[in-house]
Protein backbone atom coordinates (compact mmCIF):
# COMPACT_ATOMS: atom_id res chain seq x y z
CA UNK A 1 0.00 0.00 0.00
CA UNK A 2 0.85 3.57 -0.88
CA UNK A 3 2.09 5.80 2.14
CA UNK A 4 0.40 9.34 2.51
CA UNK A 5 3.62 10.99 1.50
CA UNK A 6 4.19 8.90 -1.33
CA UNK A 7 0.78 9.11 -2.77
CA UNK A 8 1.23 13.53 -2.11
CA UNK A 9 4.98 12.73 -3.97
CA UNK A 10 3.23 11.02 -6.67
CA UNK A 11 0.82 13.40 -7.22
CA UNK A 12 2.99 16.26 -7.32
CA UNK A 13 5.35 14.51 -9.63
CA UNK A 14 2.47 14.71 -12.32
CA UNK A 15 3.23 18.83 -11.81
CA UNK A 16 6.01 20.60 -12.29
CA UNK A 17 8.40 20.53 -8.81
CA UNK A 18 10.81 23.37 -9.40
CA UNK A 19 10.22 26.01 -6.40
CA UNK A 20 6.54 27.19 -5.74
CA UNK A 21 5.12 30.27 -6.62
CA UNK A 22 2.46 32.15 -4.88
CA UNK A 23 -0.56 31.65 -6.58
CA UNK A 24 -4.10 31.30 -6.13
CA UNK A 25 -6.45 29.51 -8.12
CA UNK A 26 -10.31 30.37 -8.29
CA UNK A 27 -12.59 27.58 -9.97
CA UNK A 28 -15.81 28.41 -10.77
CA UNK A 29 -18.47 25.74 -10.74
CA UNK A 30 -16.15 24.05 -8.12
CA UNK A 31 -18.64 21.60 -6.94
CA UNK A 32 -19.57 20.48 -10.69
CA UNK A 33 -18.20 16.73 -11.93
CA UNK A 34 -15.14 19.07 -13.33
CA UNK A 35 -14.64 21.22 -10.58
CA UNK A 36 -14.52 18.70 -8.09
CA UNK A 37 -11.52 16.44 -9.14
CA UNK A 38 -10.20 19.69 -10.63
CA UNK A 39 -10.05 21.16 -7.37
CA UNK A 40 -8.37 17.91 -6.36
CA UNK A 41 -5.45 17.97 -8.60
CA UNK A 42 -5.30 21.63 -7.91
CA UNK A 43 -5.00 21.44 -3.93
CA UNK A 44 -2.27 18.35 -5.07
CA UNK A 45 -0.24 20.83 -7.27
CA UNK A 46 2.34 22.56 -5.06
CA UNK A 47 2.51 25.66 -7.17
CA UNK A 48 -1.09 26.39 -5.64
CA UNK A 49 -0.81 28.13 -2.49
CA UNK A 50 -4.47 29.38 -2.24
CA UNK A 51 -7.71 27.80 -3.67
CA UNK A 52 -10.89 29.58 -3.80
CA UNK A 53 -13.74 27.44 -4.76
CA UNK A 54 -17.03 29.00 -5.63
CA UNK A 55 -20.20 27.35 -6.92
CA UNK A 56 -24.13 28.23 -6.65
CA UNK A 57 -24.33 24.98 -3.83
CA UNK A 58 -22.13 22.50 -2.16
CA UNK A 59 -18.64 24.07 -2.34
CA UNK A 60 -18.05 24.38 1.52
CA UNK A 61 -18.33 20.89 1.28
CA UNK A 62 -15.93 20.23 -1.63
CA UNK A 63 -13.56 23.13 0.20
CA UNK A 64 -13.63 21.30 3.34
CA UNK A 65 -13.27 17.78 2.05
CA UNK A 66 -10.25 18.62 -0.29
CA UNK A 67 -8.55 20.79 2.42
CA UNK A 68 -7.60 18.24 4.33
CA UNK A 69 -5.18 16.83 1.47
CA UNK A 70 -1.67 17.52 3.17
CA UNK A 71 -0.45 19.56 0.72
CA UNK A 72 0.20 23.47 2.07
CA UNK A 73 -2.13 25.85 0.17
CA UNK A 74 -5.33 27.17 1.50
CA UNK A 75 -8.77 26.41 0.36
CA UNK A 76 -11.67 28.17 1.07
CA UNK A 77 -15.48 27.75 -0.41
CA UNK A 78 -18.31 29.55 -0.78
CA UNK A 79 -21.50 29.51 -2.37
CA UNK A 80 -23.74 32.05 -4.12
CA UNK A 81 -25.33 31.89 -0.80
CA UNK A 82 -22.64 33.58 0.32
CA UNK A 83 -22.15 37.69 0.96
CA UNK A 84 -20.22 38.42 -1.69
CA UNK A 85 -19.32 34.47 -2.12
CA UNK A 86 -17.82 35.24 -6.29
CA UNK A 87 -15.96 38.20 -5.31
CA UNK A 88 -14.28 36.11 -2.38
CA UNK A 89 -13.45 32.94 -4.30
CA UNK A 90 -11.48 35.41 -6.82
CA UNK A 91 -9.97 38.15 -4.68
CA UNK A 92 -6.57 38.05 -5.59
CA UNK A 93 -6.52 35.31 -8.25
CA UNK A 94 -4.08 34.26 -10.48
CA UNK A 95 -6.19 32.30 -12.82
CA UNK A 96 -9.73 31.36 -12.81
CA UNK A 97 -10.71 28.13 -14.09
CA UNK A 98 -13.84 28.26 -15.10
CA UNK A 99 -16.11 24.36 -15.42
CA UNK A 100 -19.80 26.05 -14.60
CA UNK A 101 -22.69 25.15 -16.76
CA UNK A 102 -24.35 22.27 -18.07
CA UNK A 103 -22.78 19.58 -19.77
CA UNK A 104 -23.75 17.46 -22.45
CA UNK A 105 -26.44 14.63 -22.71
CA UNK A 106 -26.82 11.56 -25.34
CA UNK A 107 -27.29 13.54 -28.72
CA UNK A 108 -26.32 16.53 -27.81
CA UNK A 109 -24.01 18.83 -29.55
CA UNK A 110 -21.99 21.64 -27.71
CA UNK A 111 -23.75 24.12 -29.38
CA UNK A 112 -26.98 22.79 -27.67
CA UNK A 113 -25.79 24.38 -24.29
CA UNK A 114 -25.40 27.59 -25.93
CA UNK A 115 -28.82 28.44 -23.94
CA UNK A 116 -27.93 27.92 -20.75
CA UNK A 117 -24.45 27.91 -20.33
CA UNK A 118 -23.53 31.62 -22.44
CA UNK A 119 -25.19 33.69 -19.94
CA UNK A 120 -23.32 31.65 -17.07
CA UNK A 121 -19.86 32.91 -18.65
CA UNK A 122 -21.05 35.81 -18.95
CA UNK A 123 -21.76 36.66 -15.63
CA UNK A 124 -18.96 34.81 -14.23
CA UNK A 125 -16.34 36.72 -16.94
CA UNK A 126 -18.14 40.01 -15.68
CA UNK A 127 -17.38 39.50 -11.91
CA UNK A 128 -13.43 38.47 -13.16
CA UNK A 129 -13.17 41.98 -14.57
CA UNK A 130 -14.17 43.87 -12.06
CA UNK A 131 -12.59 41.82 -9.12
CA UNK A 132 -9.08 40.37 -10.98
CA UNK A 133 -9.06 41.70 -13.96
CA UNK A 134 -5.29 40.93 -14.35
CA UNK A 135 -6.14 37.03 -13.69
CA UNK A 136 -5.54 34.66 -16.21
CA UNK A 137 -8.76 33.23 -17.57
CA UNK A 138 -9.63 29.34 -18.42
CA UNK A 139 -12.45 28.58 -19.81
CA UNK A 140 -13.77 24.95 -19.85
CA UNK A 141 -17.74 25.51 -20.05
CA UNK A 142 -18.89 24.58 -23.54
CA UNK A 143 -19.51 25.13 -26.31
CA UNK A 144 -15.66 26.93 -25.68
CA UNK A 145 -16.18 28.36 -29.37
CA UNK A 146 -18.24 30.86 -28.26
CA UNK A 147 -18.04 31.21 -24.58
CA UNK A 148 -14.30 32.43 -25.04
CA UNK A 149 -15.83 34.93 -27.50
CA UNK A 150 -18.59 35.98 -24.56
CA UNK A 151 -15.66 36.15 -21.74
CA UNK A 152 -13.40 38.13 -24.40
CA UNK A 153 -16.57 41.00 -25.59
CA UNK A 154 -17.69 41.02 -21.49
CA UNK A 155 -13.56 41.91 -21.00
CA UNK A 156 -13.78 44.43 -23.62
CA UNK A 157 -16.59 46.35 -22.56
CA UNK A 158 -15.23 46.70 -19.21
CA UNK A 159 -12.01 48.07 -20.36
CA UNK A 160 -9.57 45.63 -19.21
CA UNK A 161 -9.76 43.15 -22.34
CA UNK A 162 -6.20 41.91 -23.02
CA UNK A 163 -5.77 38.91 -25.31
CA UNK A 164 -3.23 37.54 -23.73
CA UNK A 165 -5.03 36.42 -20.51
CA UNK A 166 -8.29 34.17 -21.56
CA UNK A 167 -7.60 30.87 -23.17
CA UNK A 168 -10.36 28.29 -24.29
CA UNK A 169 -9.11 24.96 -22.81
CA UNK A 170 -8.68 22.06 -25.63
CA UNK A 171 -6.25 20.35 -23.66
CA UNK A 172 -8.40 17.21 -23.80
CA UNK A 173 -8.93 16.79 -27.02
CA UNK A 174 -4.62 16.86 -26.49
CA UNK A 175 -4.91 13.70 -24.41
CA UNK A 176 -7.53 11.92 -26.14
CA UNK A 177 -5.02 12.63 -29.72
CA UNK A 178 -2.27 11.44 -27.96
CA UNK A 179 -3.50 8.63 -25.72
CA UNK A 180 -5.49 7.09 -29.09
CA UNK A 181 -2.05 6.99 -30.96
CA UNK A 182 -0.18 6.01 -28.02
CA UNK A 183 -0.37 2.12 -28.63
CA UNK A 184 0.44 2.35 -32.16
CA UNK A 185 3.65 4.70 -31.30
CA UNK A 186 4.86 3.03 -28.31
CA UNK A 187 4.91 5.58 -26.35
CA UNK A 188 2.69 9.12 -25.01
CA UNK A 189 3.76 12.09 -27.12
CA UNK A 190 1.93 15.42 -27.78
CA UNK A 191 -0.09 15.31 -30.37
CA UNK A 192 -0.98 18.97 -31.66
CA UNK A 193 -4.50 19.14 -31.83
CA UNK A 194 -6.05 22.83 -33.64
CA UNK A 195 -8.82 24.85 -34.33
CA UNK A 196 -11.66 24.69 -32.25
CA UNK A 197 -13.02 22.53 -29.60
CA UNK A 198 -16.26 21.29 -31.02
CA UNK A 199 -16.73 18.59 -33.44
CA UNK A 200 -15.40 19.00 -37.36
CA UNK A 201 -13.57 22.05 -36.04
CA UNK A 202 -11.07 19.62 -33.62
CA UNK A 203 -7.81 19.13 -35.74
CA UNK A 204 -5.15 16.88 -34.24
CA UNK A 205 -2.38 17.22 -36.82
CA UNK A 206 -0.73 13.70 -36.65
CA UNK A 207 1.67 14.98 -39.47
CA UNK A 208 3.21 16.44 -36.50
CA UNK A 209 4.14 13.35 -34.74
CA UNK A 210 7.83 11.91 -34.90
CA UNK A 211 7.95 8.36 -36.02
CA UNK A 212 4.07 8.08 -36.72
CA UNK A 213 3.07 6.38 -40.03
CA UNK A 214 -0.56 5.72 -40.50
CA UNK A 215 -2.24 4.45 -43.44
CA UNK A 216 -5.34 6.58 -44.97
CA UNK A 217 -7.84 4.45 -43.12
CA UNK A 218 -6.03 4.80 -39.81
CA UNK A 219 -5.66 8.27 -40.08
CA UNK A 220 -9.27 9.04 -40.97
CA UNK A 221 -10.80 6.66 -38.36
CA UNK A 222 -8.34 8.26 -35.73
CA UNK A 223 -9.14 11.92 -36.93
CA UNK A 224 -12.10 11.30 -36.35
CA UNK A 225 -12.52 9.57 -32.83
CA UNK A 226 -10.68 12.36 -31.73
CA UNK A 227 -13.07 15.20 -33.31
CA UNK A 228 -16.17 13.16 -31.70
CA UNK A 229 -14.12 11.15 -28.64
CA UNK A 230 -16.34 12.96 -26.35
CA UNK A 231 -19.71 11.80 -27.48
CA UNK A 232 -17.83 8.29 -26.32
CA UNK A 233 -17.98 8.91 -23.08
CA UNK A 234 -21.46 10.84 -23.27
CA UNK A 235 -23.00 7.67 -24.51
CA UNK A 236 -20.91 5.42 -21.95
CA UNK A 237 -22.39 7.78 -19.15
CA UNK A 238 -25.75 7.11 -20.38
CA UNK A 239 -27.21 10.68 -19.44
CA UNK A 240 -25.22 11.62 -16.37
CA UNK A 241 -23.07 14.16 -18.05
CA UNK A 242 -19.88 14.46 -20.30
CA UNK A 243 -16.10 13.99 -19.85
CA UNK A 244 -15.61 15.12 -16.22
CA UNK A 245 -12.23 12.80 -14.77
CA UNK A 246 -10.28 13.25 -18.52
CA UNK A 247 -11.13 16.77 -18.48
CA UNK A 248 -10.37 17.70 -15.02
CA UNK A 249 -6.69 16.65 -15.35
CA UNK A 250 -6.61 18.49 -18.35
CA UNK A 251 -7.83 21.49 -16.67
CA UNK A 252 -4.86 20.95 -14.39
CA UNK A 253 -2.52 20.15 -17.04
CA UNK A 254 -2.93 23.27 -18.69
CA UNK A 255 -3.71 25.53 -15.06
CA UNK A 256 0.45 23.96 -14.30
CA UNK A 257 1.71 25.20 -17.79
CA UNK A 258 0.36 28.51 -16.53
CA UNK A 259 2.24 28.45 -13.41
CA UNK A 260 5.16 26.96 -14.86
CA UNK A 261 5.64 29.61 -17.76
CA UNK A 262 4.29 32.40 -14.53
CA UNK A 263 7.54 30.85 -13.17
CA UNK A 264 10.00 31.67 -15.70
CA UNK A 265 10.11 28.46 -17.33
CA UNK A 266 9.42 28.43 -21.56
CA UNK A 267 6.20 26.22 -21.99
CA UNK A 268 4.23 25.18 -25.63
CA UNK A 269 0.69 24.78 -25.59
CA UNK A 270 -2.02 24.51 -27.47
CA UNK A 271 -5.18 26.58 -26.63
CA UNK A 272 -7.99 28.27 -27.92
CA UNK A 273 -6.98 31.90 -28.21
CA UNK A 274 -7.88 35.21 -29.68
CA UNK A 275 -5.10 35.79 -33.00
CA UNK A 276 -4.62 37.68 -36.00
CA UNK A 277 -4.10 34.29 -37.98
CA UNK A 278 -6.68 33.93 -39.50
CA UNK A 279 -8.56 37.04 -39.34
CA UNK A 280 -8.68 37.62 -43.13
CA UNK A 281 -10.87 34.77 -43.50
CA UNK A 282 -13.59 36.10 -40.25
CA UNK A 283 -12.14 34.13 -37.84
CA UNK A 284 -10.26 35.87 -34.62
CA UNK A 285 -10.52 32.84 -32.66
CA UNK A 286 -8.22 29.83 -33.33
CA UNK A 287 -6.52 27.08 -31.18
CA UNK A 288 -3.04 27.08 -32.12
CA UNK A 289 0.33 26.70 -30.48
CA UNK A 290 1.09 28.95 -28.11
CA UNK A 291 4.06 30.29 -26.20
CA UNK A 292 3.54 31.01 -22.64
CA UNK A 293 5.04 33.52 -20.13
CA UNK A 294 4.25 35.13 -17.12
CA UNK A 295 1.85 37.49 -18.59
CA UNK A 296 0.15 34.61 -20.51
CA UNK A 297 0.30 34.35 -24.32
CA UNK A 298 4.32 35.28 -25.28
CA UNK A 299 3.99 34.46 -28.60
CA UNK A 300 0.78 32.91 -31.22
CA UNK A 301 2.33 30.58 -33.80
CA UNK A 302 0.68 29.72 -36.68
CA UNK A 303 0.40 26.01 -37.92
CA UNK A 304 3.27 24.16 -38.89
CA UNK A 305 4.68 24.76 -42.94
CA UNK A 306 4.59 21.25 -42.95
CA UNK A 307 0.86 19.93 -42.24
CA UNK A 308 -0.59 17.83 -44.77
CA UNK A 309 -3.28 18.25 -47.20
CA UNK A 310 -6.02 16.78 -45.65
CA UNK A 311 -5.03 18.63 -42.43
CA UNK A 312 -5.11 22.18 -44.33
CA UNK A 313 -8.45 20.47 -45.68
CA UNK A 314 -9.43 20.17 -42.25
CA UNK A 315 -8.68 24.02 -41.28
CA UNK A 316 -10.47 25.35 -44.26
CA UNK A 317 -14.34 23.75 -43.04
CA UNK A 318 -13.48 24.44 -39.40
CA UNK A 319 -12.98 27.87 -40.51
CA UNK A 320 -16.30 28.06 -42.05
CA UNK A 321 -17.96 26.55 -38.71
CA UNK A 322 -15.76 28.74 -36.06
CA UNK A 323 -17.30 31.71 -37.65
CA UNK A 324 -20.75 30.91 -36.84
CA UNK A 325 -19.81 29.98 -33.36
CA UNK A 326 -17.71 33.30 -32.75
CA UNK A 327 -20.39 35.66 -34.41
CA UNK A 328 -23.07 33.17 -32.30
CA UNK A 329 -20.74 34.68 -28.73
CA UNK A 330 -19.92 37.82 -29.89
CA UNK A 331 -23.32 39.10 -30.78
CA UNK A 332 -24.92 37.43 -27.51
CA UNK A 333 -22.94 40.08 -25.48
CA UNK A 334 -23.83 42.67 -27.88
CA UNK A 335 -27.11 41.84 -27.64
CA UNK A 336 -27.07 41.84 -23.96
P1 LIG B 1 -21.74 19.65 -13.87
O1 LIG B 1 -23.18 19.91 -14.08
O2 LIG B 1 -21.36 18.37 -13.19
O3 LIG B 1 -21.09 20.84 -13.05
C1 LIG B 1 -21.28 22.16 -13.38
C2 LIG B 1 -21.28 22.96 -12.11
O4 LIG B 1 -21.46 24.34 -12.46
C3 LIG B 1 -22.42 22.59 -11.14
O5 LIG B 1 -21.90 22.25 -9.87
C4 LIG B 1 -23.27 23.84 -11.08
O6 LIG B 1 -23.87 24.07 -9.81
C5 LIG B 1 -22.24 24.92 -11.43
N1 LIG B 1 -22.82 26.18 -11.86
C6 LIG B 1 -23.89 26.40 -12.66
N2 LIG B 1 -24.12 27.71 -12.78
C7 LIG B 1 -23.16 28.34 -12.05
C8 LIG B 1 -22.87 29.69 -11.78
N3 LIG B 1 -23.61 30.68 -12.28
N4 LIG B 1 -21.81 29.97 -11.00
C9 LIG B 1 -21.06 28.97 -10.49
N5 LIG B 1 -21.28 27.67 -10.70
C10 LIG B 1 -22.33 27.35 -11.47
O7 LIG B 1 -21.03 19.76 -15.30
P2 LIG B 1 -19.55 19.27 -15.69
O8 LIG B 1 -19.60 17.88 -16.16
O9 LIG B 1 -18.63 19.63 -14.59
O10 LIG B 1 -19.28 20.20 -16.99
C11 LIG B 1 -19.14 21.58 -16.88
C12 LIG B 1 -18.94 22.23 -18.24
O11 LIG B 1 -17.70 21.81 -18.81
C13 LIG B 1 -20.01 21.87 -19.26
O12 LIG B 1 -20.37 23.02 -19.97
C14 LIG B 1 -19.31 20.88 -20.18
O13 LIG B 1 -19.86 20.87 -21.48
C15 LIG B 1 -17.92 21.46 -20.18
N6 LIG B 1 -16.87 20.52 -20.63
C16 LIG B 1 -15.83 21.04 -21.34
C17 LIG B 1 -14.82 20.25 -21.81
C18 LIG B 1 -13.69 20.85 -22.56
O14 LIG B 1 -12.90 20.09 -23.13
N7 LIG B 1 -13.52 22.16 -22.62
C19 LIG B 1 -14.83 18.79 -21.59
C20 LIG B 1 -15.95 18.35 -20.77
C21 LIG B 1 -16.93 19.20 -20.34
Amino acid sequence: MFSTQRVIRLAARSFSTAVPLQSKVAVLGAAGGIGQPLSLLLKANPRVTDLGLYDIHNTPGVAADVGHVNTLSNVAGYTAKDTDGLKKALAGAELVVIPAGVPRKPGMTRDDLFNTNASIVRDLAQACAEVCPKAKLLIISNPVNSTVPIATEVFKKAGVYDPKRIFGVTTLDLLRASRFVGDKLGRIADVPVVGGHAGITIIPLFSQVEGLELSKEERDALTYRVQFGGDEVVKAKDGAGSATLSMAFAGARFADSLLRAAAGEDVLEWAFIRTDLYKSEGVEFFSTYVKLDKDGVKEVLPLPATISEYEKDLVKDAIAELKKSEAKGTAFVAGN
